[in-house]
């Protein structure tokens, strides 16, 4: 991965449409997407485990002049990280799956807030091998499964143009 890797396509094509305000990015890693949101003026909250990754994503911000505020926390261990309730305009989450979390990221939108939310699917575990294990892969439909009480805006099951295949979804929590 080069040092500043771009933003996912599903941010970008998305943003202008994004309500302002205060995001959430679960599991940002090296926080090309919470750069990404922090360049565009939102107020970003960034989740992440890897100390190293936390690091890269600070040093960068410093470099770019952007403020983001980094929590280190292991979203594994419930019992210790609850995410706030109705605070965020927008939650993202790109390529980490974890479903007993997703609920409290949806409780975590405001109303009217959005989230984007895109990883593997089944058949890149099937087809390609990679992600080693099926759990860490949407099956068919399951993204769209968790967000049928939201209006949704976008949904994709299927290959990408890199050959990736991808479940990505963006959808409003209702008013
Ligand atoms: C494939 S990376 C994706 C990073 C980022 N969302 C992106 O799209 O560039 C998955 C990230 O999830 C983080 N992660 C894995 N397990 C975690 C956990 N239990 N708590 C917090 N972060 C975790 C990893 O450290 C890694 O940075």
């Amino acid at each position: 991965m080069s040092p500043h890797p771009e933003p996912a396509q599903l941010l970008v094509d998305y943003l202008p449409l994004l309500p302002k305000g205060k995001a959430l990015d679960v599991a940002m890693g090296k926080g090309r997407n919470a750069l990404f949101l922090a360049s565009h003026g939102f107020e970003v909250v960034g989740l992440e485990r890897d100390e190293e990754a936390i690091e890269i994503c600070r040093s960068d911000a410093e470099k770019q002049g952007l403020h983001l505020e980094i929590r280190r926390v292991d979203l594994e261990d419930l019992a210790s990280y609850r995410i706030e309730v109705s605070a965020y305009d927008i939650v993202i989450c790109f390529y980490y799956l974890q479903r007993n979390l997703i609920p409290q990221m949806k409780e975590a939108l405001k109303q009217g807030g959005v989230i984007l939310y895109e990883t593997f699917l089944i058949d890149q575990h099937l087809k390609a091998g990679h992600p080693r294990h099926r759990e860490y892969c949407f099956e068919y439909n399951e993204l769209l499964q968790n967000f049928l009480d939201f209006r949704v805006l976008f949904y994709h099951e299927g290959q990408d143009t890199k050959g990736t295949y991808k479940a990505g979804i963006v959808a409003q929590k209702p008013v």
